[in-house]
């Protein structure tokens, strides 16, 4: 058991959220992540529809009776339809991603969940807490998938929006084990989110060949698509990305670049291993991936990891110690 502000406001008992996944973030990694103590999500916006939702929702009900959550990422498809069933369906927590959450937010709030949001810089943080989020998540550079346009990293994000909003904030983008969550509660905030850490677990259903490659590949291995269009987006190096970054370098514009960013084309990678043909979202932080673990496995680990990096500082400050060694 951790506290934070974090897990009181949600009713967790380790300060560590599962972040929305794209094709992947089905009830089984849910309930898995909140079982495990954490905040589990399911991704709303690449399921079929509303129905798809309510079984999904039905489905953790049935595994967990913990707090979970549903991610909406916005500027895909219009979200009302899926937001009215996860209203109705009275979720405990609602996160919105990658845009203006303001014709949302009163209603997510009065429907009595926590409203989070995921945000890349200060204009938005502070958008958020007008709007009456209960937590503001700052991404940094380092995080898989689509990021804010600013590339600014993980550790100074965090400490910006600490000093500019109230509302409790949770650091995400390149974070991976317990040191980095003992540094991200020493910097001020009450928990973390991770994405693709929890790809690389036994109940998240990415292909082997997907889970592989997050092993092998190294902190500068991941490229970002998508900047000359506005919207950069982290991804594991493939032949296909290459062909991106080529017609970006040539500024070949949003019309041709369609066609080879279209969402079927990651989700034959993520689920059918296709990934030299297609594209994957992934962090600098598989660098620091060297296992597939179940989700409990991992957050157990992180927890211990935690308590030693806290107790490691605990003598900092006396006289006379030796001084801290590199771990
Ligand atoms: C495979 C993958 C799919 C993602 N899909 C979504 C999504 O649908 N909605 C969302 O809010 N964020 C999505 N993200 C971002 C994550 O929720 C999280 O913010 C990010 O991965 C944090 O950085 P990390 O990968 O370094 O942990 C995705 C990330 C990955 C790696």
């Amino acid at each position: 058991m951790m506290r934070t502000e974090l897990t009181r406001l949600l009713g967790i008992s380790r300060p560590i959220i599962q972040g929305g996944l794209a094709y992947l973030a089905y009830a089984e990694l849910a309930a898995a992540v909140s079982n495990a103590g954490g905040l589990g999500q399911i991704t709303a916006t690449t399921l079929a529809g509303p129905k798809e939702l309510e079984e999904e929702i039905a489905r953790v009900r049935r595994l967990t009776s913990r707090p979970f959550g549903v991610n909406f990422a916005l500027g895909h498809h219009p979200i009302d339809d899926l937001l009215n069933e996860a209203l109705q369906a009275r979720v405990p927590v609602i996160s919105i991603t990658g845009g203006n959450p303001a014709p949302y937010a009163d209603r997510i709030i009065a429907s009595g969940a926590r409203l989070m949001v995921l945000v890349a810089g200060v204009r938005a943080a502070k958008k958020a807490e007008e709007l009456g989020a209960s937590v503001v998540i700052g991404v940094g550079f380092e995080g898989g998938g689509h990021l804010g346009r600013d590339d600014v990293g993980t550790m100074l994000l965090t400490r910006r929006l600490l000093d500019a909003v109230n509302v409790p904030v949770v650091a995400s983008g390149g974070l991976a084990d317990g040191w980095q969550l003992a540094a991200a509660l020493a910097l001020g905030a009450v928990g973390i989110e991770m994405g693709t850490r929890f790809v690389a677990t036994q109940e998240c259903i990415a292909h082997e060949r997907y889970k592989q490659a997050l092993l092998e590949g190294d902190i500068n291995e991941t490229l970002v698509i998508e900047r000359s269009i506005g919207r950069p987006a982290r991804v594991l190096p493939s032949a296909h990305v290459r062909a991106i970054l080529n017609l970006e370098q040539q500024e070949a514009g949003v019309e041709k670049l369609l066609p080879y960013i279209r969402g079927e084309l990651n989700v034959q990678a993520v689920l059918q291993g296709h990934l030299e043909d297609g594209f994957v979202w992934a962090g600098q932080v598989i660098g620091l991936i060297h296992d597939i673990p179940t989700v409990a496995q991992l957050l157990q680990r992180m927890e211990a990891e935690a308590e030693v990096a806290c107790k490691r500082l605990t003598h900092l400050f006396d006289e006379g110690s030796p001084g801290l060694a590199s771990e």
